[in-house]
């Protein structure tokens, strides 16, 4: 991540924003069910809303300042966070009952790390738990706003064949203004 990303994802406006407007639309229609999974959690936007729509949130962060800064807001809570990288998740099979994934993806380094997260995900969600990821597509734009960043964008044409070629069924995608929304469930 670069410092302007550092700095937005931190941001009051940025948590607003998820909130208010992006986690209703990415999470309207699907059913989280106990225990969610929250990849690649940041500065934690999402962790709180999420804490208070589910029984358990467990957030995994590769960053260990953004993992420490989320472990002293969950004290006491019903979250809980760990370091750890999506594409090696330090969870057993079948743990999660749902998996978000906000603005991460485009962070792993290559297709094939995306690739191997995807079957990751698949492992630790329970038969029907939803896999639920936002992403925005390759422009000049976020281009310019992943300098000194990793940006390997995920191309919503080839999302559904790539989360099938993991494991996953009903792949679908649906998009608002810049962003897009990956919703895959683990087969039966
Ligand atoms: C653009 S931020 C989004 C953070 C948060 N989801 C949000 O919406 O505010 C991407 C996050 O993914 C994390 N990340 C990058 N690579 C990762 C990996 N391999 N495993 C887990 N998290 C990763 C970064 O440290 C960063 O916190």
């Amino acid at each position: 991540m670069n410092r302007f990303e550092n700095w937005f994802c931190a941001s009051s406006i940025w948590r607003r924003i998820t909130t208010k407007h992006l986690l209703p639309w990415i999470l309207s229609g699907t059913e989280l069910g106990e225990h969610v999974l929250e990849i690649g959690a940041g500065p934690g936007a999402a962790t709180e809303e999420l804490r208070k729509r589910v029984t358990r949130v467990t957030s995994l962060e590769y960053s260990h300042a953004f993992a420490a800064g989320i472990a002293r807001r969950n004290l006491g809570t019903n979250g809980a966070v760990l370091v750890g990288d999506a594409s090696a998740l330090p969870f057993s099979q079948e743990t999660f009952s749902a998996a978000i994934a906000v603005l991460v993806l485009h962070h792993l380094k290559s297709q094939e790390l995306q690739e191997r997260a995807f079957r990751e995900i698949v492992r630790v969600l329970r038969p029907g738990g939803a896999f639920l990821a936002v992403e925005i597509q390759d422009g000049w734009l976020n281009r310019i706003g992943h300098i000194r960043s990793t940006f390997v964008p995920v191309a919503p044409a080839t999302a559904p064949e790539r989360l099938s070629a993991a494991g996953f069924s009903s792949v679908s995608v649906a998009y608002t203004g810049a962003a897009y929304r990956l919703r895959a469930l683990r087969p039966f």
